[in-house]
């Protein structure tokens, strides 16, 4: 299993629900002011998004590097796939990486990415990411905490240091003999400055605004526009 595969497994034990959703609401409304028809959600996770926006009438494709992600995307019938975004075919109004994906990316995978997507935007294309300030790294993201149900058992212990958030996951899982499946694994997440975004070829950064999603100032919401 892969450590995506593992967060996959074990998202639904970090109490994320009202963060997703308070961030759900906000991507959709920044969507409002534009004519988009078509949406490519980059690490689409369980497709809520997509769910959403195909409701207000958009065509929106997933694309997630976790296989257990888009398994769930496709049992509910979306149109996903577990690929690099890199290898995506087609062009669309507009492309979303909602809730840290980027900070999942090095510095150098990231601009790859973002040069990437400008390619397969629309002309006038908007991509909207979020990712997580200084603060949100330090003071919220670090520390560590469990949760368990009579079937699962998690636990997560996040360290910054040198700009990099490492979280251990170990998530211990009742079996059909009633034993317990240990499964452990690390996920490195990197803070970003602002200035990487302002100097991409493809992509003009258009907007900016931190904001708090569990705590003062925790993430940043990044709009470009295809140059
Ligand atoms: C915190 S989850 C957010 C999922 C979803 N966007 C949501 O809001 O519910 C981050 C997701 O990004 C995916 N991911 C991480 N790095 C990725 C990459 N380079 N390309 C595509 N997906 C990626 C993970 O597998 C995970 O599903």
């Amino acid at each position: 299993m892969t450590n995506l595969d593992l967060y996959a497994k074990a998202e639904h034990l970090l109490g994320i629900e009202e963060a997703t959703e308070a961030l759900y609401d906000l991507y959709r409304s920044e969507l409002d002011d534009y004519d988009v028809k078509t949406l490519l959600d980059v690490g689409c996770g369980r497709g809520g998004f997509m769910q959403r926006m195909i409701s207000d009438g958009v065509k929106c494709k997933g694309v997630d590097l976790s296989a257990l992600m888009v398994q769930e995307c496709q049992s509910q019938g979306l149109d996903a796939e577990c690929i690099d975004a890199k290898d995506v075919t087609g062009k669309y109004d507009a492309i979303v990486s909602i809730f840290d994906v980027l900070n999942f990316m090095n510095k150098e995978e990231l601009v790859d990415f973002l040069e990437s997507m400008a390619e397969k935007l629309n002309d006038d294309g908007l991509f909207i990411a979020d990712i997580n300030t200084l603060y949100g790294f330090k003071d919220v993201a670090e520390g560590t905490m469990s949760n368990d149900s009579e079937e699962e058992f998690l636990n997560v212990d996040a360290v910054f240091e040198n700009n990099e958030l490492h979280t251990k996951f170990t998530l211990f899982e009742k079996n059909e003999a009633g034993t317990f499946t240990k499964y452990q694994d690390t996920i490195v997440q990197y803070f970003h400055k602002i200035n990487i975004f302002q100097k991409l070829e493809g992509l003009k950064l258009v907007e900016k605004q931190t904001f708090s999603l569990y705590d003062t100032e925790d993430k940043t919401l990044l709009i470009f526009k295809k140059r």
